[in-house]
């Protein structure tokens, strides 16, 4: 079994976290989402891996390579533009050959995994499977419409009107019975040659659909809310270690992970909790569901459910709960009257002041 994984598409600065023009390299847990992509497929027995790259194809290599540090072999694939999910699968023909494969979109997260589907799918092999899972905003998805048995008769990208809560996740299993569905697809009213299609043509051709619904799903909106939710369920999967210093006067609590050269000083940290290589945390309580990045300093401040970005520094402030804090920023206690809040934020920042 082979995999895909999608990670073209233009660069689109992701709001609020502007540093990285790849949104499948948007960091959750400290790590780039299309990491656990990458990882679920290795886990599922998906070694094989074409990567499907766009104009950000350089960021992309460089955090990924050869695939070898996660088990993988790593086969870039270029497309010229974004012109559709089928059009992925047309230009991969040649590496994909006449196995079976997964299909992975890079800005999708599926917390549990891909473990279960992909044996699901190689016991029974239909010769297709889809991931569906109800959302409160469909006509933001591919929205698939079932009958009483639960088979797929509908399958609609984007509609104005969805026809049920039942959107598409972005992991598909195809049989090579998809090739000869992706050349049959002409571009939608998007401009793009979409997937959704192409599953609807092997529907109306009567070939096998099989539908999983799955929990645990999330995809890059920019939605802070969404963010620590997936932030706060991939640090349960977390493993504890600690890599860099720990004095006496410290303590870790529950699933802790301090990565190499980070330095803990007279501060708790309460777990599930991450701390980024070279981070300094001193005279500071961090809290459940947090992350910080490499290269921070936190001193004489409390940080609770919340994602702090590189090299950022968070020094003197009484209590951060549920904040997600980019890179290079810096928050610090006024020192001087007027004791006032003094604000530099950037384009889309929204900040809660309490007092
Ligand atoms: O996330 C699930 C949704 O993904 C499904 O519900 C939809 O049915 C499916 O069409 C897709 O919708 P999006 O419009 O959200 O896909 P997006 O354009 O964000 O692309 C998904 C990933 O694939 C993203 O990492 C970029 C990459 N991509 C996209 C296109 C169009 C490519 O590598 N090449 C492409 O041509």
């Amino acid at each position: 079994m082979k995999a895909l994984i999608l990670a073209g598409g233009t660069g689109s600065r992701m709001r609020p976290i502007t540093h990285t023009a790849a949104k499948q390299l948007v960091p959750v847990a400290n790590k780039p989402i299309l990491f656990y992509a990458i990882e679920s497929l290795v886990a599922a027995g998906a070694t094989e891996i074409g990567m499907i790259v766009g104009e950000t194809h350089r960021e992309i290599r460089d955090a990924v390579g050869d695939g070898s540090r996660f088990g993988a072999t790593v086969t870039y694939l270029p497309q010229d533009r974004p012109r559709g999910l089928a059009h992925a699968v047309l230009i991969s023909r040649e590496f994909l050959g006449e196995d079976d494969f997964v299909m992975y979109l890079g800005d999708n997260v599926l917390t549990g995994g891909i473990t279960d589907v992909v044996r699901g799918f190689r016991e029974e092999r239909p010769d297709a499977g889809i991931l569906l899972t109800k959302v409160t905003d469909p006509s933001a998805f591919g929205v698939v419409e079932t009958d009483a048995e639960g088979r797929v008769v509908r399958l609609e990208e984007k509609p104005a009107r969805p026809r049920s809560d039942l959107a598409l996740v972005g992991v598909y299993l195809f049989t090579p019975a998809i090739h000869e569905a992706v050349r049959a697809v002409a571009p939608s009213a998007r401009g793009e040659m979409e997937i959704t299609d192409a599953i609807q043509w092997l529907v109306d051709h009567g070939y096998a659909v099989r539908p999983t619904v799955v929990t645990g799903y999330w995809k890059d909106t920019g939605n802070v809310t969404d963010m620590l939710e997936v932030n706060r369920s991939l640090l349960e999967t977390l493993v504890p270690e600690v890599l860099g210093t720990v004095d006496e006067a410290s303590e870790l609590v529950g699933r802790v992970r301090i990565e190499a050269g980070a330095r803990v000083e007279r501060s708790r940290i309460v777990g599930p909790v991450v701390v980024g290589a070279r981070t300094v945390v001193v005279d500071s309580y961090i809290g459940p569901s947090t992350s910080v990045a490499d290269d921070c300093r936190i001193t004489g401040s409390e940080l609770e459910f919340s994602i702090v970005l590189n090299r950022s520094r968070i020094e003197g402030v009484g209590r951060i709960e549920a904040s997600l804090i980019g890179r290079d920023a810096r928050v610090r206690r006024a020192e001087h009257i007027p004791r006032a809040h003094r604000l530099v934020l950037g384009d889309h920042s929204s900040v809660h002041i309490t007092d």
